[in-house]
């Protein structure tokens, strides 16, 4: 990895803005292999160097990745002029400025959100040569028992209303009453509102939704609605190795 500015390491890692950080170097509370560093174009070597900042150490990182428990309320993008985004969750983290969500789920849906600055990882996740798994658990309005749900896991279903085709997909039926029924449903694709419409064009609509798994990564349930925490290595491992990384 090649050397980089202070100010643009100290700024990336979430210590504030360039001009921000060029304070910290002025007051002299900057340190790189324990000399006193004070000029913003100062070259460090991220994975070498010991920089500190008040004695604290600077751990640089290549890229990060959260594993995110979404509540609803939210939207998943970066920035959005009217509505909260998922990203309020974690200004106070390091690198937030190169945080995103890897893929969308709607305002309304809960769960499995990956957060992360790996723009390889997030771009094969949400390719569709891949074919990652997306699991949700969904409950929908009304009796589903009669439904033949096996026919979708090899021909999806046709969306009228949209003139297209899903991939195929996977029901499991955990429950049904005469006014709603739970289930498992595991697509590959991105589409966006796709578990709302298939159910939808199965004539139930979704009352709830939360996506349990992407791919061998399951939502952790130790984690409240709106908690997260960095994936382990062994999630990130199988989570790289499930889309060739
Ligand atoms: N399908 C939907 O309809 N909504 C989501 O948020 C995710 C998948």
């Amino acid at each position: 990895m090649k050397k980089v500015r202070i100010d643009k390491f100290l700024a990336d890692f979430g210590l504030g803005s360039r001009k921000e950080v060029r304070k910290y170097l002025k007051q002299e509370r900057v340190t790189v292999n324990d000399q006193l560093v004070k000029t913003p174009s100062f070259h460090v070597h991220p994975h070498q160097d010991v920089v500190k900042v008040d004695d604290t150490v600077i751990h640089y990182k290549d890229n990060v990745y959260y594993m995110f428990n979404k509540p609803a309320g939210y939207i998943t993008a970066t920035t959005d002029e009217s509505m909260p985004t998922v990203m309020e969750f974690f200004t106070e983290e390091p690198y937030f400025s190169k945080l995103f969500p890897v893929g969308r789920l709607d305002i309304d849906t809960e769960g499995l959100l990956i957060i992360t600055t790996d723009g390889q990882l997030a771009h094969r996740l949400a390719h569709p040569k891949w074919e990652i798994e997306k699991e949700y658990y969904a409950v929908v309005k009304g009796d589903i028992s009669d439904i033949d749900f096996s026919r979708f896991e090899k021909e999806g279903i046709l969306l009228k209303k949209d003139k297209y085709r899903t991939k195929p997909f996977k029901v499991k039926v955990l429950s049904t009453s005469p006014e709603k029924s739970e289930i498992l449903i595991t697509v590959t694709e991105g589409k966006y509102h796709i578990v709302k419409k298939i159910m939808e064009e199965l004539g139930h609509s979704v009352l709830y939704l939360k996506r349990v798994r992407i791919g061998p990564l399951k939502l952790d349930e130790k984690l409240q609605l709106g908690e997260f925490r960095e994936l382990t290595e062994e999630e990130l491992k199988k989570l790289k190795e499930a889309v060739n990384l």
